[in-house]
């Protein structure tokens, strides 16, 4: 059996992790920030660094401890790297290069990106030990995987353990960013997506014809204009009369003001979500067809997005996976399984680890 600690510090959850062989998720500690960061609307960089020093070791013990486990019987210690926020992720690097060191175990560097597609390896341990555990099949190469993130939307190929080929990339904003800046722009909250999803629920996705970005010919993505095409229809209606974006509330359509009551967020987060949903299934339909996968699988906060995980189901004639919600969204479970796949391999990080906060995942 072996075992690897995970370590992720690179945007506002402090987290830890103990995987066994890579998938069997013996605990998974994460502490959220997102209250410390929700009256900025968005991750504030050094107050996420603070409460990650704050935080990340006795995040780590409590991991220990869920795992029943002591540093003696860990095999190594996987930690994100990169991409992300420069202070946060030397929060986690400089922990994970010091706890490897005390305890004289290897040390893994883990892109953020990877780990996010090696959430769907894991399975959370029986609580009865008795009972046996089902792990889902492993995904079999080669796949697709849509990484859909606060920072990230990228369409990698992989071919194998640690073999990517980036097919498409966002130009602008990330999804999940969209997701934060629009449910912004409706007086929704932060963070976004959750909000946006709940809000579409009673909402028609067709009541607005909101601009989907096709970039013909090319598996990139675009959601900049669709974010602007929303931000105009907003406008439209303060021009009859609402209150300045500012002032709204974080009331859905429902039970707004009778002021608010004549923008229809409802109808707005549904068509922004449908727009959003209806270019990301394409695109990978096209892929799987293109580069005749078996599998496609996705990753990252946006993959818990209900509509996603629906249309990209119904659409696609190959299996679809997905992590549960929990690990779709930043964990250190996942870090610690794709440590696991590079520790196998043979890899180790030097103890002159940097954090990359630009690393990609391909080229
Ligand atoms: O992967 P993640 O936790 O952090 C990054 O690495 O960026 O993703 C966070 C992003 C946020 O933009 C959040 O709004 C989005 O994932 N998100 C969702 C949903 N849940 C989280 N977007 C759409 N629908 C959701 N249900
Ligand atoms: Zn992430």
């Amino acid at each position: 059996m072996t075992l690897v600690l995970g370590i992720e510090t690179s945007c506002d959850e402090t987290a830890a992790a103990v995987v066994e062989d890579g998938r069997l998720i013996r605990s998974n500690v994460v502490a959220s920030q997102v209250d410390l960061h929700r009256r900025y609307g968005g991750v504030f960089p050094e107050v996420a660094a603070r409460q990650h020093i704050l935080s990340i070791v006795p995040i780590v013990q409590d991991a220990l401890e869920g795992a029943k486990c002591s540093w003696t019987d860990l095999d190594a210690v996987a930690v994100t790297y990169g991409p992300g926020l420069v202070g946060s992720l030397l929060v986690g690097v400089n922990l994970g290069k010091a706890v490897a060191w005390a305890h004289r175990l290897p040390l893994i560097g883990i892109n953020h990106l990877e780990a996010h597609v090696y959430a769907n390896w894991l399975a959370p341990l029986p609580e009865d030990a008795s009972e046996s555990t089902s792990l889902p099949p492993e995904p079999r190469f080669p796949f697709l995987c849509l990484i859909v993130s606060g920072g990230h939307s990228d369409l990698v190929l992989v071919s194998g353990h640690g073999d990517y080929r980036l097919l498409g990339r966002t130009l602008d904003d990330a999804a999940g960013e969209a997701f934060d800046k629009v449910a912004r722009l409706l007086g929704l909250g932060y963070p976004g997506g959750p909000a946006i999803q709940e809000a579409a629920r009673s909402g028609n996705p067709r009541m607005f014809d909101l601009p989907r970005a096709w970039l013909k010919g090319s598996y990139d993505f675009s959601f900049s204009g669709l974010k602007t095409a929303v931000l105009l229809i907003i406008q439209g209606y303060e021009g009859l009369g609402q209150k300045p974006l500012k002032q709204r509330s974080r009331q859905t359509g429902s039970s707004a003001g009778p002021q608010e009551s004549s923008l229809p967020v409802a109808d707005l987060a549904a068509s922004f979500q449908a727009a959003v949903v209806e270019v990301l299934v394409t695109k990978v339909v096209q892929a799987a067809q293109e580069f005749r996968v078996r599998h496609v699988l996705l990753a990252g906060g946006v993959a818990s997005n209900e509509h996603l995980r629906r249309e990209m189901s119904a659409q696609l004639k190959i299996p679809v996976s997905f992590p549960p919600p929990s690990l779709c969204v930043d964990n250190a479970a996942m870090v610690a399984s794709a440590g696991y796949f590079r520790f196998m391999a043979g890899e180790r990080a030097g103890w002159d680890l940097d954090v990359a906060p630009n690393l990609r995942l391909a080229y």
